[in-house]
């Protein structure tokens, strides 16, 4: 099928005005970078970060692939974000505006935001933590866990932000890989109108053992319900900063100084703590920030990612505020108490650059097509000038929906490609610059030298696919896996694609016009609302209910919502169920994989077998698994299979 795309122009007004205006600004910056890449980095560098002591070199690639950036620099993330915005007169600017579940809105100032980190911080050091020591934080979206990141920030401790949906087993895991010294929480978090509990999840993991180091566990105040409180250990927030100063000296970390450890799945069962540093992370979250979503004083910047996840971090935590910028925080769902939510809060709060995921907007469409009622056009979302959309391919169909219905045909959208392990944006239009193609990335940012190559690293013609990589280093990237460096070589510095990044997802880019369009992840990492899951991470939690499980294989299949959908092949320890049975142990199954990991790896559709389709040498055949589960008729070569009647069982078992 062929079809001609239509492509979108950058709004002329727009364009004359961007922070990168025009095709030839973002060409001569492409070409600032290719002539001397880190003299364009050390520009930005100087230009967008603060820094106590000034970096003399830009980049140290003796240790390739452990890069290093501006290592003789020193510098605070937090005092960018806080401080120097005040040094600059905003200290009465409204940085964060927080949204509850419930509709209640609270405003705070750079100044305010500035005094409670600050308060963290003391409070922080007052029991002990210091430069070096990990926190985990595990909380939900709130003035407080933006302020917490700050704290540690601050301090120099490294931030471990565990989104709220993980169970006690995933919670548990993070701390003790992390090693963390205190876990800050919440009473409950509040989404949907419901409670949900924070604080007696970390007592759970914590009960599951290898917390040792664990000192603390900092309560803050949600619901105000009761919960249990361990003596010694368990101390509320508001008692910890009460009485601490509102000023608290930022400790000056090198530019290598890791600022986070973010968990993300990967091919194996065992998830990464992808590690970030201060200075590179900080430069590309602010310049991405101001480029790509060309951020100004007067916007109203809403990112609706949960800062449990990368982008909450980059688009939430640190590049808006790094720039002076005010944004929302929002803690509820977009379908509570109904799903025109996200319309009322842009209508309400006048947003003018909204930056969420494709599933979301897919979902809200569906919404809208079944309740008129809470179709966008009943709400006045003029105040906007910018959409972005992340975490997955936005299909063309939601794009124009998003375009017309949502951004009035007048806004452009910025697809983003960008992963944990990126820090920022690496391929996206700048908005007052690129000309858009729905469902295409279009464009690598200018300095982030994205290619597409072959196994071996030969660059493939355009119009041909293959595996996307980055050639050179770049600010913001992944310094290593915590804990495990020949892990980190091994997943992103494979010896056969010489020194380039692999990114993990293939891509195409288009015959004529050079845009990339990301084709999917190349390895066993499934995208379910925008999320990343291990195949292999839910197999392991399968299989870890000893009980019922034989075997497990998990792979992905293609759903209208949630752009994929997790589909689990089970073999259990008794005969095969069937009916109603089988019903019941699916749900059995389900449970017990929320428990493992958390509700989001919940299997859509669970298939049970008498055993799975393999090979003779006993390798499962994921390929067959991956046609079964789309519901497709096996056209595909089975001739090395060893067990042919599976097939047709696994099919027909719905
Ligand atoms: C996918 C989220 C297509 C991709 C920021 C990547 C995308 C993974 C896009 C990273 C996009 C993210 N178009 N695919 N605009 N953005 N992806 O680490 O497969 O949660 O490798 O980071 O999401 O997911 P992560």
């Amino acid at each position: 099928m062929t079809e001609e795309l239509k492509t979108y122009a950058p709004p002329p007004a727009l364009a004359a005005t961007a922070h990168v205006s025009g095709m030839a600004a973002y060409e001569a910056l492409c070409q600032e970078a290719e002539n001397d890449h880190t003299g364009y980095w050390g520009r930005l560098a100087r230009e967008l970060v603060s820094w106590k002591k000034p970096f003399t070199k830009v980049l140290n690639d003796s240790e390739a692939p452990f890069f290093k950036w501006f290592e003789d620099g020193t510098l605070n993330a937090s005092y960018n974000c806080l401080d120097r915005n005040i040094e600059r007169g905003l200290g009465d600017k409204t940085a964060l505006i927080f949204e509850a579940d419930g509709g209640e809105v609270t405003k705070t100032t750079y100044a305010e935001l500035l005094a409670k980190t600050c308060q963290i911080a003391n409070g922080l050091k007052s029991l002990g933590v210091a430069k070096g020591d990990r926190v985990v934080i595990y909380i939900s979206m709130s003035v407080d866990g933006v302020a917490a990141m700050q704290a540690c920030a601050r301090i120099g401790a490294t931030h471990s932000v565990v989104f709220g949906g993980f169970s006690a087993q995933s919670l548990r895991d993070r701390i003790e890989d992390t090693g963390a010294k205190a876990v800050i929480t919440a009473d409950h978090q509040i989404r949907g109108g419901k409670q949900l509990p924070l604080k007696a999840i970390v007592d759970e993991a914590i009960g599951l053992g290898g917390c040792d180091t664990v000192k603390n566990v900092l309560v803050v105040k949600r619901s105000g319900a009761e919960v249990a409180m361990t003596a010694g250990r368990d101390l509320w927030m508001a008692d910890v900063v009460s009485g601490q100063p509102t000023t608290c000296e930022p400790e000056w970390v090198e530019a290598e100084h890791p600022l986070f450890l973010l968990y993300t799945s990967g091919s194996t069962g065992k998830p990464k703590g992808v590690q970030h540093s201060t200075g590179g992370y900080l430069l590309h979250a602010a310049l991405t920030t101001k480029w790509t979503f060309d951020l100004r004083a007067d916007d109203i910047f809403w990112c609706t990612a949960d800062i449990g996840w990368v982008t909450g971090h980059t688009y939430i935590a640190y590049g808006p505020l790094a720039l002076g910028g005010t944004e929302i925080v929002f803690e509820g769902v977009p379908t509570y108490p109904d799903a025109g939510r996200f319309w009322k809060m842009i209508q309400d709060h006048k947003v003018s650059i909204f930056y969420t995921a494709p599933t979301a907007i897919r979902s809200l469409i569906k919404a809208a097509e079944t309740n008129d009622t809470v179709h966008p056009k009943h709400y006045d979302l003029s105040s906007l000038r910018i959409l972005g959309s992340v975490g997955e391919p936005i299909n063309p169909a939601a794009w124009e929906w998003y375009h017309h219905h949502v951004g009035g045909g007048r806004c452009p959208i910025v697809d983003t490609f960008w992963q944990t392990e990126t820090g920022g944006h690496m391929i996206t239009p700048l908005p007052g610059a690129t000309t858009l193609v729905p469902g295409s990335c279009t464009l690598p940012f200018p300095g982030i030298s994205a290619a597409i190559v072959d196994e071996t690293g030969n660059d493939v013609p355009n119009g041909q696919g293959g595996i996307l990589v980055v050639k050179k280093p770049w600010p913001s990237m992944i310094r290593t896996i915590w804990g495990d460096p020949a892990r980190f070589k091994k997943s992103y510095y494979p010896s056969e694609l010489r020194g380039y990044y692999l990114a993990g997802d293939g891509a195409i880019r288009d015959a004529k016009t050079g845009y990339f369009t990301i084709t999917g992840r190349i390895d066993d990492v499934l995208n379910v609302s925008g999320h990343r899951m291990g195949t292999m991470e839910i197999e392991s939690a399968l299989v870890s209910c000893t009980e019922l499980v034989a075997e497990a294989a998990v792979v992905g299949r293609p759903d209208d919502t949630t752009g994929e959908a997790i589909c689990a092949f089970v073999v259990l320890k008794r005969p095969r169920p069937t009916g109603e049975e089988a019903k019941a142990i699916a749900k059995q199954l389900r449970d017990h994989v929320g428990k493992e990991i958390g509700p989001i790896a919940k299997p859509k559709d669970i298939r049970f077998g008498d055993n799975l389709p393999k090979t003779r040498s006993g390798k499962i055949m994921r390929r067959l698994l991956r046609a079964i589960a789309k519901g497709e008729a096996i056209t595909q070569d089975t001739s090395t299979l060893e067990n042919p009647a599976i097939l047709d069982q696994l099919s027909q078992n719905n």
